[in-house]
Parts: C-alpha cells; sequence; structure tokens
C-alpha cells in the first residue's frame, strides 16, 4: 500500500490546474447506459473511481475506451447492448456510487441487479430513496443474496418526494426518469452542480429536463435517447482543497479551470478566517473557467461552519477546513449535518498535536496549535486531503498510511503539490 512522506513548512507558490469533477464524471459515465450510441466526456479526472466505473461497465459487457488529453481523459461509451445487468460486490464495495447503473439499466434494459452497498466509514448512507423512488416510477424491487434486483418493462413517470436531499439519488431517478413514460417530477431533489451538470448531458442527449438546479426537477420521459459530446465540470471539493493548501502555508496559489460561482461558501468562509481569493482572467479553451488566486494576507482566525447541501458549505469540505482550523486563532465549531460520523480525521489531527474534542456531529478546534509531523492513517477520501493539508503545514515529517483513499478522488496530487513547491513523496509499497 502507498504512502505518502511529506515535509512540511513551506509555503506554496505557483499554478494548480484543477481537473474535471469526480462526481460529476461518474454520473455522467452511468447515463452513457441510457443510449447505444456513443457518449463522449471530457475533462474527466483521472482517478482510480473513475477506474472502477469503467470496470463495471466491463463487467456489464459495455465498451468504453480512454484517451489523454491535455487536462485530464477523454472517455467514450458506447453502449449498443449489454452482457449481464449485474454490478457485482467486488465493484460495489469499492465504491458506493457504482449505486449510480441502477437507474439507467432498469430503464433502459428492464432489469438491474445491483449489490447493495454495505457500511461506509463516513456513515450508513443508505439507498432506501434510490429504492423507494424507483418503485414510485413503477419498479419491482426485491433483495436477496446482497443484492438489490430491479425490474420494469417500461417505467411510467411519477411524482416523488425525497425526505432526506441526495445527490446520487436525485442522480438515479433523473436518468430514470429520462426514459420513462410520462412525465416525472422530482421535490426536494439535490442542486448540486453536479446534478445539474448531468441534467446538462442527458438534454443534450434528447432528454426533456427542467429545473435541475432547483429543488423541483421536472422529467419528461422520451422514447430513446442518443449519443453526445460533453464537458465535465470542474471538481470545485479539489479547488477548495487547494485554496486551503494555500492558505494553511501563507503561500499563494492562481488556480486555473475552475467555476467561482460553485465555490461561493467555501470561498466565503475562507475570507471570513482571513483568506484573500481574488478572480483572474478566464481560463480554459473558450474561456469556459475562472481563475482564482489563494492567498493568506494577514492573520488566521478561527470561524466556525456548519456543512450543509449544495448552496451551503460542502460536507467534502469539512475534514480539509478542520485542518486549516488548527492554524487559526480562537475556537471554531465545525458542525457535519451530512453525515454522521465523519470526523475519523479529528483523532489523526490530534495525534499531530491539534486540539480538537468531538462530541457527536460537532467538533470543536481550538488554535492555533504547532502540528508536528507524524505516521497517521487515511480513513477515507477527503479525510485523507485534510491530513495531506496537515503535513504541509506541520515541523518535521509527516508519513500518511493508506493513501489509496485520496487516489479515489484527487488525480496525482503529491506530483502537483510538488509542482507548487511541497516537499512530498509517494513511497510505493509492494
Ligand atoms: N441518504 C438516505 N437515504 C438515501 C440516500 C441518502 O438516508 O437513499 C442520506 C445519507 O445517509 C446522507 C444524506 O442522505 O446522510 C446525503 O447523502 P447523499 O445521498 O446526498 O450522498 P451520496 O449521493 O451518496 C454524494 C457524493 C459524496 C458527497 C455527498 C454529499 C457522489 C458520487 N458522492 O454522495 O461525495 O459527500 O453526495 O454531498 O456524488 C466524496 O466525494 O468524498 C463523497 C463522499
Amino acid at each position: 500500500m502507498d504512502k505518502f512522506r511529506i515535509h512540511g513548512g513551506v509555503p506554496l507558490s505557483g499554478t494548480v490546474v484543477i481537473r474535471g469533477a469526480k462526481n460529476a464524471a461518474l454520473p455522467a459515465m452511468a447515463a452513457a447506459l441510457l443510449t447505444g450510441e456513443r457518449v463522449v466526456l471530457h475533462n474527466v479526472p483521472r482517478v482510480r473511481d473513475i477506474a472502477t466505473l469503467r470496470s463495471l461497465l466491463d463487467e456489464l459487457g459495455v465498451d468504453s475506451s480512454i484517451a489523454h488529453e491535455e487536462y485530464g481523459n477523454r472517455v467514450e461509451i458506447e453502449a449498443r447492448q449489454l452482457i449481464s445487468p449485474v454490478a457485482p460486490y467486488e465493484l460495489v464495495k469499492q465504491m458506493r456510487a457504482s449505486v449510480l447503473v441502477l437507474g439507467p439499466l432498469l430503464a433502459r434494459f428492464g432489469h438491474a441487479r445491483v449489490s447493495l452497498p454495505g457500511g461506509c466509514a463516513i456513515g450508513a448512507r443508505p439507498i432506501n430513496l434510490h429504492l423507494k423512488g424507483l418503485e414510485r416510477l413503477g419498479a419491482t424491487i426485491t433483495m436477496d443474496h446482497g443484492y438489490i434486483d430491479a425490474r420494469a418493462e417500461r417505467l411510467r413517470g411519477a411524482a416523488f418526494h425525497f425526505d432526506t436531499i441526495s445527490v446520487t439519488g436525485t442522480e438515479n431517478l433523473m436518468m430514470a426518469a429520462s426514459l420513462a413514460e410520462g412525465t416525472t417530477v422530482l421535490e426536494n431533489a439535490a442542486l448540486e452542480p453536479e446534478v445539474q451538470d448531468l441534467a446538462c448531458l442527458l438534454n443534450a442527449m434528447g432528454a426533456r429536463i427542467q429545473g435541475a438546479g432547483t429543488s423541483r426537477i421536472t422529467i419528461e420521459g422520451v422514447g430513446r435517447l442518443h449519443g453526445t459530446e460533453h464537458t465535465i465540470i470542474p471538481d470545485r471539493i479539489e479547488a477548495g482543497t487547494f485554496m486551503v493548501a494555500a492558505v494553511i502555508t501563507r503561500g499563494c496559489l492562481r488556480l486555473e479551470r475552475v467555476r467561482t460561482q460553485h465555490l461561493t461558501a467555501v470561498i466565503a468562509k475562507l475570507e471570513e478566517s482571513g483568506a484573500k481569493v481574488s478572480p483572474g482572467p478566464p481560463s480554459g479553451a473558450g474561456q469556459a473557467f475562472d481563475t482564482l488566486t489563494a492567498e493568506l494576507p494577514g492573520g488566521l482566525t478561527a470561524a466556525d461552519v456548519t456543512t450543509r447541501e449544495y448552496p451551503g458549505f460542502p460536507t467534502d469540505m469539512q475534514a480539509q477546513y478542520m485542518a486549516l482550523m488548527t492554524q487559526a486563532s480562537g475556537s471554531s465549531v465545525i458542525t457535519e449535518t451530512i453525515f454522521e460520523n465523519r470526523f475519523l480525521h479529528a483523532l489523526e489531527l490530534v495525534r499531530m498535536g491539534a486540539d480538537i474534542t468531538v462530541d457527536g456531529r460537532r467538533a470543536v478546534v481550538r488554535g492555533p496549535t504547532p502540528l508536528s509531523g507524524a505516521n497517521v492513517q487515511a480513513s477515507d477520501l477527503r479525510a485523507s486531503a485534510s491530513l495531506v493539508l496537515a503535513g504541509l503545514a506541520a515541523e518535521g515529517e509527516t508519513v500518511i498510511d493508506r493513501v489509496y483513499h485520496i487516489d479515489r478522488g484527487y488525480e496525482r496530487i503529491e506530483q502537483r503539490l510538488a509542482q507548487v513547491g511541497a516537499r512530498i513523496q509517494r513511497i510505493s509499497e509492494d
């Protein structure tokens, strides 16, 4: 298992090009199952979760190919036919987002058999709403041997209200409803930019979706969808992570290929704590993206944060923000409202010298405390990012074990950090 060795204390400086969003690319690849024609996706990040979804497409008998582009990959998927409707346990246990194939398989082929994802480090993460919603659309769902078996001759449009806002739940139902007969209305839908990006792709494939980005999404089902080409939106969580890297090291990073409007809550919180985030000229082909510079001109002050669904402060930035708050003057209260167990990084940060008390869904960080390098262990994707950030700010050597977690969602993060001055190395061990 690979590890990272970091020697902290170097202010980062330079330019980082932000990659495409993993959490937008995954549903986009699943959406390609809705048509027999070719779907071409650009700006797909080179991360392990994407490779896992390609393995799953392979299992289903669906052709996909991958090619390097200047930034990220181009992925082409052509789901002419299906060899098997089964998403096996071995793949679903590696990546819960595999459940995104459920809606498209059911809608296009009438049958899907997807392993139930098990427990997860950050919370129970049930998928009851995905199933309830598909049942509303007329699917018959049974469970056996740890698998969900969903069948429907043709799904029928219906109204569905989410009890809890769910990102992949909204995406699964939006995809399924695109090929249903009649109109579906999703209430209390997720507003995340990744949901909007998926709606944009589906509409380009011939779907009739309105209201994505609001809590009420209307989908008028169509008989068939066709191929298209689509560029994945920038990864707002990766951008947020690099902004924190700039601030926690008292450096200055220029981020290219971002979407500022997706980062409003994160930028507001960083500015509240003393960071300066300034816009630069547009970047990317056709100047489709923004540029931002993040730095810390003066002191860093504690600021409380509560995670919320978009447009609130993202749970996927909570661990990184906690690392930052260990270096801020004063006490900050961090409240996690989305997942019930997403503070595993706190204990590792404490091992590096942080003063953090966790009580249920609230953590109190008292700062600033000098961090000292230590051997620590990554427990999930964003927790690993938090430990990397702490390592960059710490005095001495930090060794982070189990970095396969970070490889799931950040493209060669150690190389990109090294390019802006970080002393970080990957240690590969068999
Ligand atoms: N929930 C239910 N029932 C459901 C679905 C969700 O109770 O059927 C609950 C969950 O347990 C959780 C809350 O609803 O408490 C929100 O979960 P959601 O379904 O929105 O999460 P998700 O779709 O499984 C996506 C991202 C996560 C991100 C969350 C929240 C993808 C592939 N994953 O997960 O990303 O944390 O939304 O924003 O889009 C990550 O990238 O590190 C990551 C974990």
